[in-house]
């Protein structure tokens, strides 16, 4: 046997050793298998109403709340809140919580939304949390 052959099949030994010392690896996890992605605009049509629960937690029941750290929403013209929303969802306007509130909400969704807060008074003396 030629040198070269020798060097070369004491590396493919080398190489095979050091093979069968490495850890068995696992196989690659499959992707988990999640609910397919809501097709926001195939969703049957909700009213305003009901979608305005989801934002009561933080901006008061019937939109209106003392708060200074969180905004009412009654009386809120509704191209303001539109815009707004669509803003917020595109990050043209900046956001800590709202782009993600937004982006769960189609555009169907925010005319509802925005009819219903634009419907009421803005300071009806009641309804407000302290
Ligand atoms: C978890 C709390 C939370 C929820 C729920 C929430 N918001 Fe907000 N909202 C905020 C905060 C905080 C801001 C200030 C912007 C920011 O930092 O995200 C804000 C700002 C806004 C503004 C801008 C007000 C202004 O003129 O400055 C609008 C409009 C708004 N929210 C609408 C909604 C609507 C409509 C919903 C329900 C679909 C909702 N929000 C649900 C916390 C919330």
């Amino acid at each position: 046997m030629d040198p070269t052959r020798i060097l070369l099949s004491s590396l493919l030994a080398l190489g095979m050793a050091g093979c069968h010392k490495a850890p068995p690896k696992a196989p690659p996890a499959p992707p988990p298998a999640g609910p397919p992605a809501v097709d926001l605009a195939k969703l049957p049509p909700v009213d305003g109403v009901s979608l305005a629960h989801t934002c009561a937690g933080c901006h008061g029941t019937e939109g209106r709340i003392k708060s200074a750290a969180f905004v009412s929403l009654a009386g809120l013209p509704a191209a303001d809140l539109v815009r707004t929303m669509k803003d917020f969802r595109t990050g043209k306007r900046p956001s800590t919580l709202m782009g993600h509130v937004a982006k769960g909400l189609s555009d169907r969704d925010l005319e509802a939304l925005a009819a219903y807060f634009a419907k009421l008074p803005k300071d009806a003396g009641k309804g407000g949390q302290p």
